[in-house]
């Protein structure tokens, strides 16, 4: 399954949920750059301008971590792709690497959210530094303040890209370059859309029982 949406959505909330539910593995391309940027490596080195400015790295980059992130893992694996394909480039070559493994995309759910909802979504974000759980300071709060519910963990950090001018910059590249991806889908009658701005819960719902009834 790939969740498509802009900015703030909710692909990583929702592939969260969803993982478990599914039994299936999730892969955010957004959390595999950020873990190379901070370990210093060759592909973090090379991403690190693009990501800070909320620009998109360059395909190539992208489809080098899927296509390794996949050989990683069993023919039978189910994924859910968050943050990747976002170009038609891309999308092509997604459906290389699956052909290779004998794989094909099941569903592309485009997570539908109005700009306005998504600003005040990202500058209140917030995660575990140990474990990368997703927070928000209005949304969702860790049950007991200044502890992650997921592993205990007492630090949190703030994305550098979830300054305003950022988060204006990456909406536009959604629009521009991202969300003209999704005739593509429409066209091979895999696309469906689900609601971002309900609540978390109501989202995930939507989506297993897109999965469950196959609409
Ligand atoms: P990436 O990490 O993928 O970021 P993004 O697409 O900008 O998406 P976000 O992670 O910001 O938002 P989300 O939709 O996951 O929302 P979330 O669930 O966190 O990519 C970062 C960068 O990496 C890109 O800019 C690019 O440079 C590079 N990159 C990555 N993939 C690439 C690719 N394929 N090609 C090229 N470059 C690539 O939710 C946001 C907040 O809202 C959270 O606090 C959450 O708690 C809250 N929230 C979520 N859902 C709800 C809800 N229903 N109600 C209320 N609050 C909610």
């Amino acid at each position: 399954m790939i969740l498509i949406g802009p900015p703030g959505s909710g692909k990583g909330t929702q592939a969260q949920r969803l993982e478990q539910l599914l039994g299936a593995v999730h892969l955010s391309t957004g959390n595999v750059l950020r873990e190379e940027i901070a370990a210093g490596s060759r592909l973090g080195n090379a991403a690190k301008t693009f990501m800070n400015s909320g620009q998109l790295v360059p395909d190539q980059l992208a489809v080098e971590v899927v296509a390794a992130f996949m050989k990683r893992g069993g023919s039978d694996t189910d994924y859910i792709l968050d943050g990747f394909p976002r170009t038609t480039n891309q999308a092509e070559e997604l459906d290389r690497i699956l052909d290779e493994r004998g794989l094909a995309v099941g569903k592309v759910v485009e997570i539908h959210t109005d700009d306005e909802v998504l600003m005040e979504r990202l500058t209140g974000r917030f995660g575990c530094t140990k474990c990368g759980e997703g927070y928000h300071k209005s949304f969702k709060r860790p049950k007991i303040d200044g502890v992650c519910d997921k592993c205990g963990g007492a630090e949190f950090d703030v994305r550098s890209d979830d300054k305003e001018e950022t988060i204006r910059d990456r909406l536009g590249v959604y629009h521009s370059q991202t969300a003209p991806i999704l005739p593509y889908y429409a066209k091979k009658g895999l696309l469906v859309r689900v609601e971002g701005d309900k609540s978390m819960a109501e989202v995930t719902k939507e989506i297993e029982t897109i999965l469950t009834d196959g609409r």
